[in-house]
């Protein structure tokens, strides 16, 4: 799991070779007349010259470029086992994030991302931040989306991609380049579910899940963590037996939540004080007069609702306005 690498053109002995070998070279006579080489005799003291030369070019380098850093590299079945699945630690995490990022602890610049057009199914997009507090750290994550995973089920991958490269807040080295799919799909619902046990109302009982892919398996986790008001979940896909599929998962696992998979969304935002919306739709679905009027709606896929809707909630919370606006695409990103 630890690699050792060296950074910024460290000499290897393979260099350092190649180099005294073109000072030998250097040292041959080219005969115009034969069209031969001729060696050129070497004196002792060439010798002793070419090797304080290639010495002293190695230790100079070494001693300017010569940076011996460890990177920890963590594979998904690596972040596991570090805890991801602890749901506890999870919330605590994300919580804790918001609170630094309310205090001004974070910096979270606007995202850089690749896009190749409307009719692409791929885009890749680096998230740079700066975490301070008691453990700084600097990173960023490399996000990336294909949707055309989701046409070839034999691939076996995700929609989302992602992987986050970690520095230390100190000296800048890299200090970790970990998998960050399930860290992602996790953080998010985290994240939603914390607007929903802050935002909400206290008195919710009811809610619904439309998605039932990565986000939304972890949603379901976090609504049974930190909402323990909340009595009757239902949950929406359009594929529904694998939305089933999701709701089965979570039938031995000794809750006293009703957790339901329904074949209809608009009855079921009817029904909801909370939405939770973590679809890959492209199309909005989600329509005014479906909600409460005193209904939260947690927004986490990028087009749940249209923009109007949005535009038309009472009031609309966003972590990080830059980052989170409503983008020249019209949507949430
Ligand atoms: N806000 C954030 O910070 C954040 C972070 C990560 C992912 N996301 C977004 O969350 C969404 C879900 O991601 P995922 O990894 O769970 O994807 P996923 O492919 O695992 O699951 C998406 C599910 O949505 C369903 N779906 C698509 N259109 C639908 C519709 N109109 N109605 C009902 N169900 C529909 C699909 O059948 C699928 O089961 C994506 O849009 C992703 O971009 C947001």
């Amino acid at each position: 799991m630890f690699g050792e690498t060296r950074i910024f053109g460290g000499v290897s002995k393979g260099a350092y070779r190649k180099y005294a070998g073109n000072i030998r070279r250097s040292h041959t006579k080219f005969d115009k007349n034969t069209g031969q080489l001729h060696k050129k005799h070497t004196s002792p003291l060439y010798n002793i010259h070419t090797a304080v030369i290639g010495i002293r070019y190695y230790m100079e380098r070494r001693s300017f470029f010569m940076i011996k850093s460890e990177i920890l590299f963590l594979k998904q079945e690596d972040v596991i086992e570090a805890g991801l699945f602890d749901t506890e630690l999870v919330m605590r995490s994300a919580e804790e994030t918001l609170i630094k990022w309310a205090k001004g602890e974070i910096v979270n610049t606007t995202k850089v991302g690749i896009h190749l057009g409307e009719n692409h199914p791929q885009f890749w997009v680096a998230m740079p931040a700066y975490v301070g507090g008691d453990h700084p750290i600097a990173g960023f994550k490399w996000a990336a989306e294909s949707h055309e995973n989701k046409q070839h089920p034999e691939w076996n991958l995700p929609v989302g991609i992602d992987i986050t490269i970690l520095s230390d807040a100190t000296t800048a080295l890299p200090v970790c380049i970990l998998d960050a799919g399930l860290i992602t799909a996790f953080r998010t619902a985290a994240s939603g579910t914390l607007g929903a046990k802050y935002l909400a109302k206290k008195t919710a009982k009811t809610a619904t899940l439309c998605g039932a892919g990565i986000v939304g398996r972890f949603f379901i986790r976090c609504i049974l963590h930190s909402l323990p008001n909340i009595k009757h979940l239902e949950v929406f896909d359009l594929d529904q037996k694998k939305c089933q599929a999701l709701v089965d998962e979570f039938k031995d696992i000794g809750t006293d939540v009703e957790i339901v998979a329904v074949p209809d969304i608009g009855a079921s935002v009817r029904q909801a004080d909370i939405f939770f919306g973590a679809t890959t739709t492209k199309v909005p679905y989600l329509k005014a007069d479906w909600c409460k009027d005193d209904a939260t709606i947690i927004h986490m896929g990028p087009c749940e609702a249209p923009p109007e809707f949005l535009k038309s909630c009472h009031t609309m919370i966003v972590d990080n306005w830059e980052v989170g606006h409503l983008s020249e695409s019209k949507y949430l990103t």
